[in-house]
């Protein structure tokens, strides 16, 4: 076990960071202003939306924006606020569905599945209507591997290709679009979001915090602190490969899972990097994807206020053929819930002692690299986003 820490790593900083980008109300608005309303923003499946006319809806209330993703009579996504033209009502109001149109439920303006609007009740009376204009309003919306992204800025600066770079092939190695959801756990966490991005994104806290659950899965004589085998950078975005450790012991039960179908934490046979029992991408901004061979977890975190996010973690599994992959599916998903737990028990401690003033830093070493990409990531694009403020500004 051997990775130069100090020398791939040095180009990152070393020093504190202020514990303000966690705490502070306006540091929240830049992130809302210049990250979330300009990045591709996960919103959901495609499998969930297979056929014409159906769709879900994505809500990201502390933007104050709801976006309806639908699939359109051509097969092809499209993403639409979910605004009516009229007096602006909420126009779908279930989470999932399928429709052939979507008649708001206010005053009946009817849309079909492209957003055009098609049907006004009495029509007559509103004097030089223009039906052409007062179709939905459209968003940028793209697929990867499955997992669908909108973007709400009305011109992005990158496609979501363009945006993923090298992490659209690597996602690519596996069929997660065909991996059905196996189940969400969610929880209001009184946390800023980026503290529980963070939490997802080192293995500095595995050999502690999860003593328990994981226990000698990725930490061993060989690797007492468990560094992962690598990192890696994809201009915003990050990931690192997570060490099995070989010599680990497995139960009676535990063998039974990993002969029929393969678990968390278990060497996987497809890897990049020798002993890889996982690899972790952190998507700019809010998730971070867990995956292997043999399912995907995938972390969301929705901020609802500088100090409190909505969390939530999906884990897909490819279809079960027979009881036993079902047993090691299940097992893999108690194993998850149990890692998880023990995280938020954790997380939900953060902001209320940031917020003390006991102190001011926060203290990142060499393995939590990642969570410092995050911060000069992020930094960066608010310092980007308020300079191209300044130039429309400036004329
Ligand atoms: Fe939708 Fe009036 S607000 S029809």
């Amino acid at each position: 076990m051997n990775i130069s820490l100090k020398e791939e790593l040095s180009a990152f900083g070393a020093k504190p960071v202020s514990v303000d980008i966690y705490c502070s109300p306006e540091h929240f608005e830049l992130e809302c202003r210049h990250v979330f309303k300009k990045t591709w923003l996960y919103a959901g499946r495609e499998f969930d939306i297979p056929e014409p006319g159906d769709y879900f809806v994505k809500n990201l209330d502390f933007l104050h924006a709801s976006v309806l993703v639908v699939r359109g009579n051509d097969g092809k996504l499209r993403a639409f606020h979910n605004v009516c033209s009229h007096r602006q009502s909420t126009l779908a109001w279930d989470q999932k569905g399928h429709a052939r149109r979507f008649v708001c439920k206010y005053h009946g303006w009817g849309y079909d599945l492209e957003g055009n609007l098609r049907s006004v009740p009495d029509e007559q009376y509103f004097y030089g209507l223009d039906k052409k204009r007062c179709g939905l309003t459209p968003l940028a919306v793209d697929a990867v591997s499955g997992l669908v992204f909108i973007n709400l800025d009305p011109a992005p600066e990158q496609t979501l290709r363009q945006s993923l770079g090298e992490i659209v092939g690597r996602l690519a190695e596996f069929p997660l679009e065909e991996w059905s959801r196996n189940y969400t756990f969610s929880a209001e966490i009184p946390t800023n979001w980026k503290c529980i991005v963070d939490n997802f994104q080192e293995t500095y806290h595995v050999s502690c915090a999860h003593a328990v659950s994981v226990g000698d899965r990725s930490v061993g004589p060989e690797n007492p602190m468990g560094h992962p085998l690598k990192f890696e950078f994809f201009g915003l975005h990050r990931g690192m490969d997570i060490w099995a450790n070989p010599e680990h012991k497995p139960t009676l039960v535990e063998s039974y899972a990993v002969r029929n179908g393969g678990i968390v934490g278990q060497t996987t046979s497809e890897n990049r990097s020798d002993n890889a029992a996982m690899f972790v991408f952190g998507l700019f901004p809010n998730i971070v994807l867990n995956v292997t061979p043999y399912f995907l977890q995938l972390h969301e975190l929705i901020p609802i206020s500088a100090g409190r996010t909505h969390w939530s973690t999906t884990a897909f599994f490819p279809a079960a053929k027979n009881a036993g992959q079902r047993m090691s599916q299940e097992f893999s998903s108690v194993l998850l819930r149990d890692i998880t737990a023990e995280d938020l028990g954790i997380l939900g401690s953060l902001q209320k002692n940031m917020l003390s003033g006991a102190r001011k830093e926060i203290q990142f070493q060499a393995v939590e690299v990642l969570c410092r990409h995050m911060v000069n990531g992020l930094e960066k694009y608010i310092r980007d986003g308020q300079e191209r403020e300044q130039r429309v500004a400036d004329g």
